[in-house]
């Protein structure tokens, strides 16, 4: 009888499995979140207006460089923006960071590649390529940029604390004097900012980037209390990671809705204290 020889690895085709769970569940929402929040954040970022309204700043135009409001170095387009290529908006100037942060973090890496290029769509599920590069190879050995990308996210959740700092602030009359001056209140759009920086917060300080800068390059923490601290802080966030990837994505785009309407005078930002 002839012998049936089986050739190994045994590879699977497209979408092949023996996984009896809805294992393309995760991938699907995965999908349509992302690409939801990619269109959104697009179209945000090119508005370049009702982006502030009083104290508030939406994240996705902050730290604003230059711009009507909130602006670091000066009002309006800066003189060198080829305004007849591309309207200005202040986004355009600071959104590549946290984009880049965001599209090289190692979680958000294991599932896009699932869910975009099914590579594959899901563990132990056949996958429509034969050959595997990984990232070694371009274009993925761009992924590696990751760990530069983590200083310029961590500026931003300073610049992030300060604009809840700025909506702490609001307008007053000066009793008496007649003129204007500012105090300091609680407003739900303060509210709205403040998650954002603590889940901005949870998601950055967990990176696996920072945990190995804390203490992952040592091979011993002890007599180190201060690393050993850091080190512990950054695992705690870390073993949330995914959470806060995803809170963090959605509440971002809920603030700069928020800021967006009440800018737009469709909501009122209501005063709390
Ligand atoms: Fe996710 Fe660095 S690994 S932010």
């Amino acid at each position: 009888m002839p012998s049936r020889v089986q050739r190994l690895p045994v590879r699977a085709a497209f979408g092949d499995t023996s996984r009896r769970d809805r294992w393309w569940l995760q991938p699907a929402v995965t999908f349509l979140v992302f690409t939801g929040f990619i269109v959104y954040a697009t179209w945000a970022a090119l508005q370049g207006e009702h982006y502030s309204t009083g104290g508030l700043l939406s994240p996705f135009y902050s730290p604003v460089l230059w711009g009507e409001s909130h602006n670091l170095f000066g009002e309006g387009a800066p003189g060198w923006w080829p305004e007849s290529l591309l309207s200005y908006s202040p986004a355009i100037l600071i959104l590549w960071a946290p984009v880049s942060f965001r599209l090289t973090c190692y979680y958000y890496r294991g599932s896009y590649y699932k869910a975009f290029w099914a590579d594959p769509p899901a563990c132990s599920v056949g996958e429509p390529r034969k050959r595997y590069l990984g990232e070694r190879h371009f274009p993925l050995i761009i992924q590696n940029i990751h760990r530069y990308t983590l200083p310029f996210a961590l500026l931003l959740l300073v610049f992030l604390s300060l604009d809840v700092w700025y909506a702490l602030q609001f307008e007053s009359v000066v009793a008496g004097a007649g003129r204007d001056g500012r105090e300091l209140g609680l407003s739900v759009g303060t509210l709205v900012l403040a998650v954002n920086v603590i889940l901005l917060g949870g998601y950055t300080l967990g990176c696996h980037s920072l945990r190995h800068l804390v203490g992952g390059s040592l091979d011993v923490l002890s007599g180190r209390p201060l690393r050993r601290k850091a080190y512990g802080c950054v695992t705690w966030c870390n073993k949330s990671h995914m959470r806060f990837a995803w809170a963090s994505l959605l509440w971002v785009a809920f603030a700069d809705v928020y800021v967006r309407l009440c800018s737009m005078g469709v909501w009122s930002d209501i005063r709390i204290l």
